[in-house]
């Protein structure tokens, strides 16, 4: 296949399309069962086809969801009365995009770390996406930080830091070569006890590196979009930053890092709230004006929510649609710098 440039520039332009952001429903098997586990619904795959089916046929999906990042057994699924679930989220006017990695696997003598895997074979299965409808893809790399640990033992290793930016960098120049708009993806988890000050510096070296690799394989910046976390403190931090610390903090790092040609940046919400999550946006995009659209791909801080007012119920599809129009709404707002704290009370 040959690459077209102007058709891949166009899909990630419209992924990161003003007012809009994309959903992340992308959950292996065995994280949507944990998600279901916590609202008491076994996961089957017709209670995983009712959730994402509410989801797709939301009236939000046509002002809200650029695009839809699918799992390999929801983009070959059909809604209950047999129309493709990818023909619904097109009927919307959204993307059908696929997460294509592998998960993650322990990464020879690093302790914890990970690699992501997938490539090998990753360029016929992108072909069988496109014609499945897939427009976009995702890969996502884990790095962990482990405050204070130094030397042989520093965590995130460089072992770990070169090898999953270079999968990414791989794995997004197969996904232009196929015509798929890569999401490229190095997730710096929030779970550890570091300040944001560390999360802005390892943050700062992955994306570097990142940036490096993307170069070193040939990949064009206007046909990619760039997912990554914020700067923001670990979970177990006793030092929290506050909502205008992220939002310079993040945006600084993002001009030092990523160049304007990127078409977007989407972030991932990884285990912030619903509400911290669009407020961080709000307050970037209040920043303006940037050198790229800021909008979000988020799984939890769109899902929880709506998960939650469903519970596996036919009667609390209508709350499960409300729940997830509203969060789709807010983040909306939040990427273009409307959104406001009143408006969430204002349901
Ligand atoms: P979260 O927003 O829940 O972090 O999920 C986004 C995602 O796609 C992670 O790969």
């Amino acid at each position: 296949m040959t690459m077209d440039l102007d058709a891949l520039a166009l899909v990630a332009k419209k992924m990161v399309a003003r007012g809009k952001g994309l959903l992340a429903a992308d959950e292996s098997a065995g994280t949507i069962k944990k998600r279901f586990d916590a609202i008491n619904v076994e996961s089957t795959e017709d209670t995983r086809r009712d959730y994402r089916e509410m989801m797709f046929r939301t009236d939000c999906m046509k002002d809200r969801i650029s695009g839809v990042i699918l799992y390999d057994e929801t983009i070959r699924q059909n809604a209950k009365d047999g129309t493709p679930l990818v023909k619904l989220i097109e009927q919307a006017g959204s993307i059908p995009g696929i997460k294509v990695d592998k998960g993650v696997k322990p990464l020879p003598f690093c302790g914890d770390e990970t690699i992501t895997e997938g490539l090998d074979g990753l360029g016929e299965r992108l072909a069988e996406y496109y014609k499945l409808g897939a427009r976009f893809a995702k890969w996502r790399a884990v790095i962990d930080i482990v405050p204070g640990s130094l030397g042989a033992s520093q965590v995130p290793s460089y072992t770990a830091v070169r090898t999953n930016s270079h999968a990414l960098a791989r794995y997004a120049a197969l996904c232009q070569e196929n015509n798929i708009v890569p999401i490229v993806e190095p997730e710096i988890l929030m779970d550890g006890a570091h300040d944001i000050d560390t999360c802005f510096a390892v943050t700062q070296w992955v994306l570097k590196t990142v940036f490096e690799d993307l170069y070193y394989q040939r990949v064009k910046l206007e046909g990619m979009v760039l997912k990554p976390n914020m700067a923001i403190a670990g979970k177990k931090s006793p030092k929290q930053a506050g909502v205008q610390e992220v939002a310079e903090k993040t945006v600084k790092l993002l001009k030092e890092c990523v160049p304007p040609a990127v078409a977007g940046i989407a972030f991932l919400s990884g285990g912030q709230s619903d509400v911290e999550a669009t407020a961080h946006l709000d307050a970037m995009n209040k920043l303006g004006p940037l050198p790229w659209p800021l909008t979000f791909s988020y799984g939890r801080a769109l899902q929880a929510a709506p998960q939650k007012a469903w519970s596996g119920k036919v009667e609390n599809v209508a709350a499960g649609q409300k729940a997830f129009a509203h969060r789709a709404k807010m983040n909306g707002l939040a990427s273009t710098g409307e959104w406001s704290a009143a408006q969430e009370k204002a349901v």
